[in-house]
C-alpha cells in the first residue's frame, strides 16, 4: 500500500455569481462551451456519489492519514457537487437550456446502475457488497485520475482566457481544477488500501475510459441539440480538433498518454501534477478568495 502523500485537505466554501456569465460563456465556439459544460451535466449526481461511497468505506480505513485525507475528500468533493449543481440551477435554468433530461439518467446511473443494490438486487452477502464497493471505489480511482489530468491541464490552459472566455466559469473550473490536484492522491491509495491491485486497476481503466468518452459524446450533443443548427451538430472528433489546436480543449492523445502512463505498474498520481500550482491558483481564485474572507 502506498501512503497518501497529500498534505492537510481543506474545503473552501465557495460561491458563485452566474447573474453575468453569457450563454455561450465562450463567445462564438459553442462546441467548446457545450464539451466543457458536459462537466455540470454528470458531477453533481457523480461527485455525490464519491462522497456516500467514500462515506461508507471510511470505517474499514485504520490508516489515520488516509482516513483524514479521504474525509477532505468527501468535504471538497461535495461542495464540488453543489457548486456544479448550482450551474444547472441557475445558469443554465436562466440561459434557457434544458438540463433534466440528461441530469435525470445520470442520477439513474450512479443511484441505480452503481448504487449499492445494482438493478434491485440485493447483495444479500456481505462479501459481495464490500467486493461490489471496492469495484466502485476502482472506479472513481480511475476516474479521479482524469480529474486530476484535466485539472492540470485548465490551470496551465491559454486558449480559453484568450478566446474571451467569462472570468466566473473560468474560475469555477480552474478552482475545481485545483483542488482535483491537491486530492489526486486519495482514490488511488484508497483503491490500493483495500487491495485493489495492478491488474484490477487496469481493468477498471480501460471499462471507464471508454465510458467517459461515450457519456461526451452524448452530454456535448445533448446541448448542441438544443442550440445548433443539425448539419453542424456531428462533427464531434472534427471540432474536438479544432479546439484543442486551439488550446481550448485537451487533445485526445494528451488524454491517452495519460491513460498510458495510468497502465504503467509504477503509476501514482502523486507524478501526475504539482500541488504547489494548484495552492498557488487557490490562492487568487476569485472565489476562494471571497470564501476565505467569508
Ligand atoms: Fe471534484
Ligand atoms: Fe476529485
Amino acid at each position: 500500500m502506498t501512503l497518501s502523500r497529500s498534505h492537510s485537505l481543506q474545503p473552501r466554501n465557495v460561491k458563485f455569481d452566474w447573474r453575468h456569465t453569457p450563454q455561450p460563456w465562450l463567445p462564438d465556439d459553442p462546441f467548446t462551451a457545450h464539451f466543457i459544460n458536459v462537466l455540470h451535466l454528470l458531477l453533481p449526481e457523480g461527485e455525490l456519489w464519491f462522497c456516500r461511497l467514500y462515506n461508507q468505506a471510511l470505517p474499514d480505513i485504520a490508516d489515520e492519514n488516509l482516513r483524514a485525507d479521504v474525509k477532505g475528500f468527501v468535504r471538497q468533493e461535495a461542495i464540488h457537487s453543489r457548486s456544479h449543481q448550482v450551474v444547472l440551477d441557475q445558469y443554465f435554468a436562466n440561459s434557457g437550456i434544458v438540463t433534466a433530461p440528461f441530469t435525470q439518467r445520470v442520477r439513474w446511473l450512479f443511484t441505480e446502475v452503481l448504487g449499492d443494490q445494482p438493478f434491485g438486487i440485493a447483495p444479500g452477502w456481505q462479501w459481495l457488497a464490500r467486493a461490489w464497493l471496492t469495484f466502485r471505489l476502482g472506479l472513481i480511482a480511475a476516474i479521479e485520475h482524469f480529474t486530476c489530468v484535466i485539472g492540470r491541464w485548465i490551470l496551465e490552459c491559454k486558449g480559453l482566457d484568450d478566446a474571451g472566455a467569462d472570468p466566473v466559469m473560468m474560475d469555477l473550473l480552474r478552482w475545481h481544477g485545483a483542488e482535483e490536484v491537491e486530492h489526486r492522491n486519495v482514490a488511488h491509495d484508497l483503491f490500493e488500501a483495500r487491495g485493489g491491485g495492478y491488474f484490477y486497476r487496469v481493468g477498471l481503466m480501460l471499462l471507464t475510459g471508454p465510458v467517459l468518452i461515450l457519456l461526451w459524446w452524448l452530454g456535448t450533443h445533448f446541448f448542441l441539440r438544443q442550440q445548433v443548427p443539425a448539419n453542424a451538430r456531428w462533427r464531434f472528433w472534427r471540432e474536438w480538433r479544432r479546439a484543442a489546436r486551439q488550446d481550448r480543449l485537451p487533445t485526445f492523445s494528451f488524454l491517452l498518454a495519460s491513460v498510458w502512463r495510468y497502465l504503467r505498474p509504477g503509476y501514482h498520481p502523486q507524478d501526475e501534477a504539482d500541488t504547489e500550482t494548484a495552492l498557488d491558483y487557490l490562492q487568487r481564485s476569485p472565489a476562494a478568495l471571497r470564501a476565505t474572507a467569508r
